[in-house]
Parts: C-alpha cells; sequence; structure tokens
C-alpha cells in the first residue's frame, strides 16, 4: 500500500514524533509498503501540497500534541478525503483535553481524580486544591509542564507567574502510589504496565520517558488479577467513552493503601518509540511492532 507517514510537527512533543515516525517508517518498508514521509512544519499548504502529490492509500498519523494529536491535522485530512490511522477529530479533541477528558470519562461511569481547570489569576491566588496536588497544561503530552505541589513547599505562586501553557491550567489531587498504563488496539485491551520511574526522577516526567534508563516497564504489571481486569476494562471504556479509532492508552494512577484506581488520561497518539509503552504491550500479546504498524494502516481502511 501507498502509505504517507506524518512527522514533525510543530509541538513540544516534535522529537518524540521524530523518533516514533522513524521507527514507524522502517516497519512499514519492512512489511512490504510504499512509504513517504512528511515532516510537518508550519506551513500546512506545504504538507498538503505533499500529500496530494504523494496521494497515498492512507496516512499514517505519527504526530503528537497539538496539531497533531487534538483533532487539527485530522480536519485537514479529512478535508483531503485521506484515511488515516488513530482517532478522528472529535475524540482527539476531546482527549488532547484534559479539562473535557474528564467530564466524559466521569459521565461514562469512569473514576477520575478530584481536580478541575483553573485560570492562571486563580492559581496565583491560592492553592486551589489540598496539596499535594498536580498542576498540568491542559493540552499538552509527555508530561511537558507537569508540576507536582507538596505540602509546605511555596511553589505555587512561581508556577502560576512562568506558565507558558495558556490562560488555563488542570489541577487534579496527586494519587500516592503507581502509575499504570493499558493500551488498546480496535476493541481489545492488552496489558496493564507499570511504570517505575528511576530514583532520581520525581515522577514519570519527560526525561523518564525518553531518556535511556529513565524508567522500567514491567509487563504484565505484578497486581492482583482483580485490579489488572479493572484497569484493562476502564481502558477500553475510555476508548469507547471518547469514540477513539484504531489504538489508544489510557494512563491511570493506582494506590494500593486504598485499592484506588483512576484514569488520568486518554492517549489517542501513544508513543511508538522503541522505548514506549504500546509497542510493549503489543510484543507481550504475540504482536511484533511491524505487524502493530501494518494493523494500524489496514485499520485505517476500514
Ligand atoms: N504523548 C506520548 C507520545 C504518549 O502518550 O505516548
Ligand atoms: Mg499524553
Amino acid at each position: 500500500m501507498k502509505v504517507a507517514v506524518l512527522l514533525g510537527g510543530t509541538s513540544n512533543e516534535r522529537p518524540v514524533s521524530l523518533v516514533t515516525g522513524e521507527a514507524v517508517i522502517k516497519a512499514l518498508r519492512d512489511t512490504g509498503h510504499d512509504v513517504t514521509p512528511l515532516d510537518v512544519g508550519p506551513d500546512i499548504a506545504a504538507t498538503i501540497a505533499s500529500l496530494k502529490s504523494a496521494a497515498p492509500d492512507v496516512v499514517f498519523n505519527a504526530l503528537h500534541g497539538p496539531r497533531g494529536e487534538d483533532g487539527a491535522i485530522q480536519g485537514v485530512l479529512e478535508w483531503l478525503g485521506l484515511p488515516y490511522t488513530h482517532s478522528g477529530i472529535r475524540a482527539s479533541a476531546v482527549a488532547m483535553d484534559k479539562g473535557a477528558t474528564r467530564i466524559l470519562l466521569a459521565a461514562a461511569g469512569l473514576p477520575v481524580a478530584q481536580g478541575r481547570v483553573v485560570t492562571v489569576e486563580e492559581l496565583a491566588e491560592a492553592d486551589p486544591l489540598p496539596a499535594p496536588y498536580v498542576i498540568k497544561p491542559v493540552a499538552e503530552g509527555s508530561s511537558v509542564g507537569v508540576e507536582i505541589v507538596r505540602a509546605g513547599d511555596n511553589r505555587r505562586a512561581e508556577i502560576a507567574q512562568t506558565w507558558r501553557f495558556g490562560k488555563d491550567a488542570l489541577v487534579e489531587s496527586f494519587i500516592p502510589g503507581r502509575e499504570l498504563t493499558a493500551s488498546v488496539m480496535g476493541d481489545r485491551a492488552l496489558a496493564v504496565t507499570d511504570i517505575l520511574p528511576c530514583e532520581t526522577a520525581a515522577f514519570y516526567d519527560f526525561e523518564a520517558k525518553y531518556k535511556a534508563g529513565g524508567s522500567r516497564h514491567v509487563v504484565p504489571a505484578v497486581l492482583p488479577q482483580a485490579v489488572t481486569d479493572r484497569a484493562l476494562d476502564y481502558a477500553l471504556r475510555a476508548h469507547q467513552a471518547l469514540g477513539c479509532q484504531g489504538a489508544s492508552r489510557t494512563d491511570f494512577r493506582y494506590d494500593e493503601k486504598t485499592d484506588t484506581l483512576i484514569i488520568l488520561e486518554v492517549n489517542t497518539q501513544p508513543g511508538m518509540t522503541p522505548t514506549s509503552l504500546l509497542p510493549e504491550q503489543a510484543a507481550y500479546c504475540g504482536i511484533p511492532y511491524p505487524d502493530l504498524c501494518d494493523w494500524m494502516v489496514r485499520e485505517a481502511l476500514m
């Protein structure tokens, strides 16, 4: 098949997308596809012209973050009448907005942490929640901009003053315990991974995600079967509640002491770098990386 792979993009996750994209390009070539890589920059007209001249059967979206994961590029591809991998406009837009995601998940009966979207002015004035709590950009990925405020550390005002992610921020109670994640391929939740950041990382931040040795992934996570089943069920239901297509990955916090499992977010463009979680879970389920990419391309045409 003729596949155009969109990679790069203009978001803070551009470096991640370049690694994802290169790995996908190689895998699709290895499975016999005719691949055209397209590095997406600020000039969208140039990307559209390249897509028109490549005339692919399907577009593999290997972008992450704003404009690649939030419905914007999906809208362009809809205009061009080109089938593409992963979620459509609506699910992408909702999942990229962590405030909207919370509302939809809660309405579907799925657990989210206590929290809300606040303006930067509100955040500058007072603690929006009892510490410890987490401050996050409403629409970023890969933990870009995520801050944990602990009792007595007085960082809130400074974080508000230097905030560079728009006029709002999401605040959520910090759930102690473990970081878990579960991927979905179509109508199947694959596995649960336990993410153990290395000792120097405060949490599973950008470095822990992408630096070799930054974190350790245990798949399948060592958990009581009932907790594994609950995470798999939540991941599939979250995928469906948002109307996702193809593959997605839902991230969780799990507090063993209180048996609390909450959803942090749904990723509609899960990372596909060699150290990424979805490829590891697929491999655990007997689906090698090239087969995963090939499945995504075929699924996009269904
Ligand atoms: N946002 C990164 C790429 C992920 O969710 O895997
Ligand atoms: Mg994300």
